[in-house]
Order: C-alpha cells, then structure tokens, then sequence
C-alpha cells in the first residue's frame, strides 16, 4: 500500500513540473509565472481541484511518442474566488509551447462542458503557440470543439481570457469568443501568426509587439479589454471583475454587503458642470461619487475613450455604467466608442445586469472617415444593443442629448425604464449656434438678428423642460441626489419583466 502511495506522490511530483526545471526556469526569466503558480494566484488559497494530471497526447508522428508530458501542456480543474465556484484551464508553455493537441482539447472540453453544466464562470490563462503542428488535424478538430462550446456557453456563463504569454492561432480565436480578454504589458501577444510568418507572407517587417502587444490590442483594435504589468496584478484584477460577475445568466447579480449609504448625497456634483457649455468635465468623477465606496472596474478604459464603460455597485449590488466622458472628442459617438459601448451593454443585458446611463452627447461624429468606416451600421449597434436591452435601464442626462444621440442613449422611446434630467440638460436636435444658422439661414448676414435668434432658441429648447413636459424626462433631479435617485429607482427596477415576441434570435447590424 504504501508503494502505492509513494507512486502515486512521485507521478503527481512528475506532472507538476510540466515540461521540466529549465523550461520553468526560463519561463520565469521571461517574467513569466509557470500555469500552476498563475492558478494559485487567480483561486482562493487552497481551492485548486486539479483534473486529468496524467492525461498524455497519443501521437506518434514525427517522433512525438518518444516525448510525452503528463498533463499535456494545459492545467485544468475548478475552485472558488472568494467562495464562488470557478472553473479554470492554464496552458503551460513548458510542455511543447502550450500548443493544442487532440488531449490536450479533450481536457479544455471536459472544463468547458462541466462549467456550464455547473452553470459557473469559466477563466482561460493562454501562454500558447496554438494547433499542435506535428498533430495536424487531430489537433485543428480539438479546437473546432473548444470554439464550439464557447459560443454554446456564450450569454450562459461569463467567460473570461488572459493572454499571459505569446499566443497564435486557435489560442487568440478561442479567446475571441468568450466575454473579456486581458492582456499582460510587454510579455503577451496576440495574432493569427506571428512576425516571421507575416515577413514571408506580405514582406512585413514587424515585431511581436508592434504586431499584437497589449498596447496595440487595447488602444487601436480593441481585441482586449483591459492590460496590466505582470502576471500578478492581471490575475488580482481578474479576481476583482469576478466578484462583480453573476455566475450564469439566471442567477442574478452578486450582492455584497455595502457600507456606502445609499442616500449619500454629494453636494460638489452640483457645480460638476461648467457654466460654459462646450467646457469639458470628467465624467468619471460623477460615476465614482455614485458607485459604493468609489469602487468601478472600468472595461476597455484605454480604447474609445470617448465613451465609458464599467461595473460598479448601488446598494452591494452590481450595476453596468454606461457614460459619455465630455473630455475625449466632446463625448461624441463614433463607430469605435458605439462598437465598445454596444458590446458592453450585450453583455449586460445578457447576465442580467442593470444598466445605468450618464448621458452627455453633442451626436454622432460627422464626415467622411466616419461614413466610410460604417458609422450608419456601427451606431446602429449600439442603438439596437439598447433597445433589445431587457434589464433595468436608468438614464440620467447631465448636460448635451442632441439629435439622434438623445434617441440612441438609452432614451425614453428605446426602452429607458427611469429617465432623469439635471437641471443643466440641454435635449435639442442640435446646439442652438447649428439650429440658428439652419433654420434662420436669411438672417445670417445679420450677427445682432442671429444673437437675438440664439438665445430664443437657447431660452426656448436648451434646457431639460421641453423633453420633461412631453414626460420623456421622468424627473429633473438635483445634481448631489443622483446616487439616491438611482439606488431607488433601481431597487423599485429590481423584478422588472419585459415581454418580446419569439425569435430564434434577432439581426443585429454586425
Ligand atoms: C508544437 C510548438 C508550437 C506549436 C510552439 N511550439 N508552438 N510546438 N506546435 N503550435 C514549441 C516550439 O517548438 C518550442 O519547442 C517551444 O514550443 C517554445 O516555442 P518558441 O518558438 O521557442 O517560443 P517563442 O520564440 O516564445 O515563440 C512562441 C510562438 C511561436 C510565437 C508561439 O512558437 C510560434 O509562432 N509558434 C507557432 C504558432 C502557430 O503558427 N501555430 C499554429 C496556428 S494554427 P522547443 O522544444 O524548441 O523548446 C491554429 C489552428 C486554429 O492554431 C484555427 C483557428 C481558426
């Protein structure tokens, strides 16, 4: 018996040291932690069920028989983030690369199907090269049924992707697919081949970062949603967003115990806006007062900035904030901030979390780099993201909602459930200035008639008024009463039911 025992101690041993001490070490040269010591950081102490420790590939081309690896380059199992179940699979780079093999995909599988089973989160930790080349379409399969199920899990259990290494291949379009991908600055990659392929393809001279680094996929393509300096404080983060994350899209948002009264009332946000109407603010200072204890995890907060998106708590329960951030472009909406936004509030509505929108937005960005970019079909996303939108929706408009903007931004006649206005909301078809000049146009040779014609029309349409007699506006609300008003209107929210024809799913403009 106690050989036995002794054997299995020294099989464990075997298979925790992956693909060796010096590939380990030279992982951990490279500021990289090895897939053990990640899951370790990401779960609760302790926590970590490890499955399938000696599953082994069964190749045998190219000499592949004569290498085997117990675990096959990807660590799997489940276990809690402050108690919550889990479910987690870390590709090592020490065993062949971390690349995909036919038991390698039928480990990530066994995760994947048992996570939603288990109806329970599912992170990927990716330091990895892809299909395993020397498996060929044994392994390409594997992957066919690891994408499979992320779209099947998709809108069912939040999925979540760090790319923690290089990553090529199957290992960034599985990443894709799930809900959030975070990078690590400066040792994390991400492309569909790497630089050599692309020199002898197109003759590209590129390198690894400016091809698929962390900056490039969270400012400029959007792939990621969020970056962080090193393995640590990326998996802490991931801990973090977790928390705010319900487990499946029928429980419900996770509600922790808040400390933050809900009917604080802040008294600086009533001088938050500029007597001068085309002065900007920082629209995150208003999102930071509202939220329990300060406390936002902002989503793709270096991309589109134009636009602000995040979770935060109202009464320890999480809510989605979408924002127009006047100190980037005005706030206006372009393709890249309704892209961002409309995926955002998908998810959202997807998982059951309320959306609460700050609204402060001069239209939709004119001209030709914008129409020839598809804004007519990239604004058109975040117009129908709102309205199939389900969940509660409070709308609190702090100054501009011009044009089709106003319609678009969680608006009364798209589905708003609770629509407030600050006494500074200006709700017009444009700025006074653009109205006077169109609709006066004869009198523009005349600057003391279009003066005159300007503050008719500032006195007439700029203000929350007009929108708050027609009832499009439910309340024009004191500026520092803003958390208590949407605390309550989101607790009297809380059972909402919406009603919509059956569909097999609708056509939203991709
Ligand atoms: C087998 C692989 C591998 C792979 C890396 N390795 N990728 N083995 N299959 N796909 C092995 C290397 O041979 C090497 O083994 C070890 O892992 C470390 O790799 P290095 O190249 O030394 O590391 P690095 O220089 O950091 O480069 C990492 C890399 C590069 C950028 C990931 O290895 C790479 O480009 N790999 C190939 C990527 C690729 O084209 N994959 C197939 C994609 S197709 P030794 O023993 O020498 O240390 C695919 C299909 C999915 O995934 C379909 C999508 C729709």
């Amino acid at each position: 018996m106690k050989d036995m025992l002794e054997r299995l101690e020294s099989r464990r041993a075997q298979a925790r040291l992956g693909g060796g001490e010096k590939r380990i070490a030279a992982q951990h040269g490279r500021g990289k932690l090895t897939a053990r010591e990640r899951i370790e950081l990401l779960l609760d102490g302790g926590s970590f069920e490890e499955f399938d420790m000696f599953v082994e590939h069964r190749s045998t081309d190219f000499g592949m028989e004569k290498s085997k690896i117990p675990g096959d380059g990807v660590v799997t199992g489940w276990g809690t983030v402050n108690g919550r179940t889990v479910f987690v699979f870390a590709k090592d780079f020490t065993v062949f690369g971390g690349s995909l093999s036919e038991a390698h995909a039928q480990k990530i599988i066994k995760i994947q199907d048992m996570a939603l089973k288990m109806r329970a989160p599912i992170v990927g930790l990716f330091d990895a090269g892809g299909a395993r080349i020397q498996e060929g379409v044994a392994a390409l399969g594997g992957y066919g049924e690891v994408f499979k199920r992320n779209v099947i899990a998709s809108g069912v259990i939040p999925q979540i992707s760090v790319i923690m290494g290089p990553c090529a291949g199957g290992d960034v379009y599985s990443p894709a697919m799930t809900d959030f991908i975070f990078m690590v600055r400066d040792r994390s990659y991400m492309f569909v081949t790497g630089p050599e392929v692309v020199k002898t393809v197109t003759n590209e001279t590129v390198t690894s970062e400016e091809l698929g680094g962390a900056k490039i996929h969270t400012t400029k393509s959007s792939v990621a949603d969020g970056a962080y300096d090193n393995d640590v404080e990326a998996l802490l983060q991931v801990r973090r967003l977790l928390d705010f994350l319900p487990a499946n899209n029928l429980d419900g948002v996770p509600e922790i115990p808040s400390f933050d009264d809900p009917g604080r009332a802040d008294e600086s946000l009533d001088t938050l806006i500029p007597d001068n109407p085309n002065k900007p603010y920082d629209m995150k200072e208003l999102i930071l007062k509202v939220v329990d204890e300060g406390d936002f995890f902002e989503i793709q907060e270096a991309y589109a900035k134009n636009i602000i998106t995040g979770f935060g708590r109202v009464e320890g329960r999480t809510v989605g904030f979408v924002a127009n951030q006047p100190m980037v472009l005005a706030g206006v909406l372009d393709s890249d901030a309704s892209r961002k936004a409309a995926r955002f509030i998908r998810f959202c509505d997807a998982f059951g979390i309320p959306i609460v929108t700050f609204e402060d937005v001069p239209g939709f960005l004119p001209g030709t780099a914008q129409e020839y970019g598809g804004l007519i079909k990239h604004g058109a996303k975040l117009l129908f993201a709102y309205s199939e939108a389900t969940v509660p929706l409070v709308t609190v408009i702090t100054r501009k909602a011009y044009g089709g903007a106003y319609d678009v931004m969680a608006s009364k006649h798209v589905g708003g459930d609770v629509n407030y206005a600050w006494p500074t909301a200006q709700i017009a078809v444009m700025g006074a200035k653009g109205a006077v000049e169109i609709i006066f146009r004869a009198d523009i040779g005349d600057p003391d008639k279009i003066a005159a014609r300007t503050k008719e029309y500032e006195d007439r349409f700029m203000s929350p008024f007009v929108a708050a007699e027609r009832g499009y506006i439910d309340e024009v609300i004191m500026p520092h009463s803003t958390r208590r008003r949407i605390a309550r209107a989101l607790a009297m929210l809380r059972h909402k039911e919406t009603e919509r024809p059956w569909k097999k799913h609708d056509n939203i403009p991709l």
